[in-house]
């Protein structure tokens, strides 16, 4: 009779929890192709139980649903969804955070001289890795490795979205349609056995070792025009236009190296911004409680700046296809106002060598108040991915 009730009670919870998982589908689905929606939800603080107010703010517009719904939600989708190896590391981080393990930020508030140089590429060329990680930041002409990886990716879109043009495809295809055509080449690139070997010879171009250097996998990043019913994509997601943030408060490590890029030609006044002012000074954001594997399953809440930036000192290159802009991961970055009618597409990659973690010549954490340095998605010198 117990066990009767007990599963009564369990089907009683999953039905619950099935109705709630319609509305908050729809309010997930609707984050993530209304920016003004996505905008006005990143105002809200990750504290742990934020969870709470975006309910509040779901309710608030029409999708109903309470914290601890989402949260459930959230917490089945991350076990269904993602890999054994995922689950692992985010229970590891989750349990240090809880234990008060995780090394708190440094607040600083230093200034910071770097600036940006344009260097052509030629033999020899060695990617100052100290300068960069000091706060320099590096865009090199015609690398020709970046001309090979440029090369595939528009081989590989151009066949995806035929007969449309890659650049026109957004005002072709219904979102649907385009959804699907991007995550199926996305999955089919990661497979794709051209890169590798595009990768070795990129950071020996660069300079370094392929023996001693991690690098994730190259993604594309889809910026569709302003007026869109979406965004863009990044590989497989939902984004478009990136406030400025640093991808530490992502969890990248401190000592890893950008690497971005166009596909096709951009505007000069369309390369992804650096502002070197805030290299080593602590700046207010979101980062509390933000637990990116819940990015991961569809609660697209990217980390938010909580202040004004101070946009002079801006560096930002005009770049060629062929042309690559180094920066550290460290520094705070956004996307240039997209203003064009074709979409923007960009590649960009990171880097990781093995000499410099934990280098004197690397800032420390100023400002990331999230789980711990997350790796994910690396490959090492064999081509495989870092299990
Ligand atoms: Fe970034």
């Amino acid at each position: 009779m117990e066990s009767t009730n007990a599963n009564d009670l369990e089907q009683g919870r999953d039905f619950l929890a099935w109705i709630s998982r319609g509305s908050i589908e729809s309010f997930t689905g609707a984050v993530m192709t209304t920016p003004t929606l996505m905008d006005e939800l990143s105002q809200i603080d990750f504290s742990p139980n934020a969870t709470d107010a975006i309910a509040a703010f779901a309710n608030a517009h029409g999708f109903h649903f309470t914290g601890a719904e989402l949260s459930d939600y959230l917490e089945r989708k991350i076990e269904n969804d993602l890999s054994e190896r995922d689950l692992r590391h985010r229970r590891e981080l989750l349990e240090r955070r809880d234990r008060g393990d995780i090394p708190m930020p440094v607040p600083m508030d230093r200034d910071c001289a770097a600036g940006g140089q344009v260097l052509d590429y030629e033999d020899g060329f060695t990617l100052d890795r100290r300068g960069i990680l000091e706060g320099e930041s590096i865009a090199a002409r015609q690398v020709p490795a970046i001309a090979d990886l440029v090369a595939v990716i528009r081989e590989v879109l151009v066949r995806a979205f035929y007969p449309h043009a890659p650049r026109e495809a957004h005002g072709k295809l219904d979102l649907e349609t385009y959804t699907r055509i991007v995550k199926e080449t996305y999955e089919a690139f990661l497979e794709d056995e051209r890169i590798h070997p595009i990768m070795t010879t990129l950071v020996e171009q660069m300079g370094m070792d392929p023996a001693r250097v991690i690098y994730e996998w190259p993604g594309f990043r889809l910026v569709f025009p302003e007026g869109s019913p979406a965004p863009g994509f990044y590989r497989t997601t939902v984004s478009g236009f990136l406030p400025a943030h640093r991808d530490t408060w992502y969890g990248s490590p401190q000592h890893q190296i950008n690497l971005w890029g166009p596909v096709w030609p951009i505007a000069a006044d369309a390369t992804l911004q650096v502002f070197p002012r805030y290299y080593l000074k602590s700046i207010e954001n979101a980062t509390l409680g933000y637990d990116i594997w819940r990015q991961y399953v569809g609660l697209g809440l990217a980390p938010a700046i909580r202040e004004t930036v101070n946009r002079d000192r801006v560096v930002a290159p005009p770049l060629e296809v062929g042309d690559v802009f180094c920066f550290a991961t460290h520094h705070l970055h956004a996307s240039a106002v997209h203003s064009g009618d074709t979409t923007r597409i960009s590649f960009e990659l990171r880097l990781l060598h093995r000499d410099d973690e934990g280098a004197d010549y690397v800032p420390p954490n100023i400002d990331y108040y999230g789980c711990g340095e997350i790796y994910k998605g690396w490959y090492g010198p064999d081509g495989k991915e870092i299990p």
